[in-house]
């Protein structure tokens, strides 16, 4: 007995990774049935680096899971040299896509994954030269940001004034353009372990050209090709991803092209589930059970409500036989380029693969982190569309979109105030605005933002610390 024990297979230390005022992906539900105990590691932002490496090292974390945004990723590139032996899960190069639109393209131009044309400016003059002789229209998107907003930092230009006069207004930098591509709709898939474990597809509205379902584009489930799902794969396999979900768009033109893609996505929490199985199974050497979940699930399940969606949790799939001769939706046919298939036989062709352990650095940040190398330094000379004269003590430019959005959809989330609500506030009433009546008549954001009492009170106050935690006062 007592042989047999000292030989089991110690398990790895867990760890959730945390950010103060960061909508979690994961929580200890996700992991059922992991033996031993979950840490959890919260960084609470601005200076914490060296508090946070000691409380990972106190509890004894050998892995730490969660998504990293975009504003704090070159300091958990950081965090993470200074912690060799701790595993990040995803690792940072593999979240290197989630920290900029720049990223993206840079990730996809290296392993040859189809983008439209983009164009990266860190030299603004060399920027609006190009703006002189390049065909239009064209897209501009900030490139650093949130990406859950959903099209709110994305613009079609269609002439050189159009897009001269954006960029006097936004600081956007770098400049990032792309090539406007006509789009018949664009698929969004999300991938465990290299496998297509959800797709959809997302269409605009008439006669609109953007198909984010946030601005009123309608979803579907059906027939996604299996030649869209080769290329999420590929570009999952690329980033070494144990979970990745990619936007890919379908031209008019019949081309399939990738507008983004992350470790960071909205997910039903039954999917969030499956991840935490495959990590379970990863982590324990195949000692927990590997999910089982078949290729086009999502046509059968995109069949329930979402709002039924949103709470199923720890669904499951038996294993199908083809001797098994009842209806079954694995025995659906679907058309390839390689001609009928049914869906069981494809479900082979997409194992769900274990991820490749790497000892080195791909994207180390004194190459790749542009950004803060080249930062913009002749912003305070130009022309900048903002309310002056009224002397707040705050500067809106400050405080980023992505905190201020993480701050306003959580501050008050029981109030009333969740990620729907909060966006609509931005969209309507603008950062700028919502910071001014903060500071200076919180109880005025019950008229313009429609909102009771007590979420007034939670936004002041989740304010206040907001404040404190970037240092604003
Ligand atoms: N190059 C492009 N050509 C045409 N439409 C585009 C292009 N890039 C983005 N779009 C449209 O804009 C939407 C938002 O762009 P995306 O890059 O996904 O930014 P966001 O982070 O705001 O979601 C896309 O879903 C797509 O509908
Ligand atoms: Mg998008």
């Amino acid at each position: 007995m007592g042989k047999n024990k000292s030989k089991k297979q110690k398990l790895p230390k867990l760890g959730f990774l945390y950010l103060d005022y960061v909508l979690r992906f994961f929580d200890h539900s996700n992991f059922r049935g992991w033996p031993d105990k979950i840490e959890t590691v919260t960084y609470h932002w601005k200076n914490d680096k060296e508090r946070f490496i000691k409380e990972v090292k106190r509890k004894k974390i050998d892995v730490l899971i969660g998504n990293i945004p975009a504003t704090a990723y070159e300091t958990f590139r950081e965090i993470a040299r200074e912690l060799p032996h701790v595993r990040f899960i995803p690792s940072l190069d593999t979240q290197f896509a989630n920290k900029s639109k720049e990223n993206v393209t840079r990730f996809c131009w290296k392993y040859d994954i189809p983008v439209p044309k983009t164009y990266i400016f860190y030299d603004r003059k060399k920027g609006y030269e190009f703006l002189e002789t390049t065909q239009y229209p064209k897209i501009i998107k900030k490139s650093y940001g949130p990406s859950n907003y959903g099209g709110y930092f994305v613009h079609k230009v269609d002439s050189k004034e159009e897009a001269r006069k954006l960029f006097d207004t936004k600081k956007y930098h770098p400049m990032y353009l792309q090539d406007f591509v006509p789009m018949e709709a664009d698929v969004r898939v999300m991938l465990i372990g290299h496998k297509p474990v959800c797709a959809f597809w997302r269409r605009p509205p008439e006669g609109e050209w953007l198909t984010n379902t946030s601005q009123g584009g309608s979803m579907d489930y059906q027939n996604v090709p299996k030649e869209l799902l080769d290329l999420a794969v590929k570009v999952s396999k690329a980033a070494n991803a144990e979970y990745w979900a990619c936007d890919i768009a379908v031209g008019k033109d019949g081309k399939y092209r990738i507008l983004e893609c992350a470790t960071a996505f909205a997910a039903f929490p039954y999917i969030r589930d499956w991840i935490g199985q495959y990590l379970m199974w990863k982590l324990s050497n195949g000692k927990l059970k590997k999910p089982n979940i078949p290729l086009y699930n999502w046509e059968e399940l995109g069949k329930i409500d979402s709002s039924l969606l949103r709470t199923m949790r720890y669904i499951t799939f038996g294993r199908y036989t083809p001797s098994f001769d009842g209806e079954y939706f694995m025995k659906k046919k679907k058309a390839t380029v390689e001609g009928v298939k049914e869906v069981f036989d494809l479900d082979s062709e997409y194992p769900m693969l274990n991820t490749e352990d790497r000892n080195y650095e791909e994207w180390p940040s004194e190459k790749w982190n542009y950004q803060d190398r080249f930062k913009l330094k002749s912003v305070k000379t130009m022309e900048v569309q903002e309310p002056e004269g009224d002397e707040s003590a705050i500067n809106t430019e400050d405080v980023s979109d992505e905190a201020f959005f993480e701050y306003l959809s959580t501050a008050a989330k029981g109030k009333g105030v969740g990620k729907k609500k909060a966006k609509r506030m931005l969209d309507t009433i603008g950062k700028e605005e919502l910071i001014q009546t903060l500071e200076n008549n919180p109880d005025k954001l019950k008229q313009i933002a429609g909102i009771k009492n007590k979420a007034v009170k939670k936004l002041h106050k989740g304010w206040q610390k907001f404040k404190q935690i970037l240092r604003l006062s």
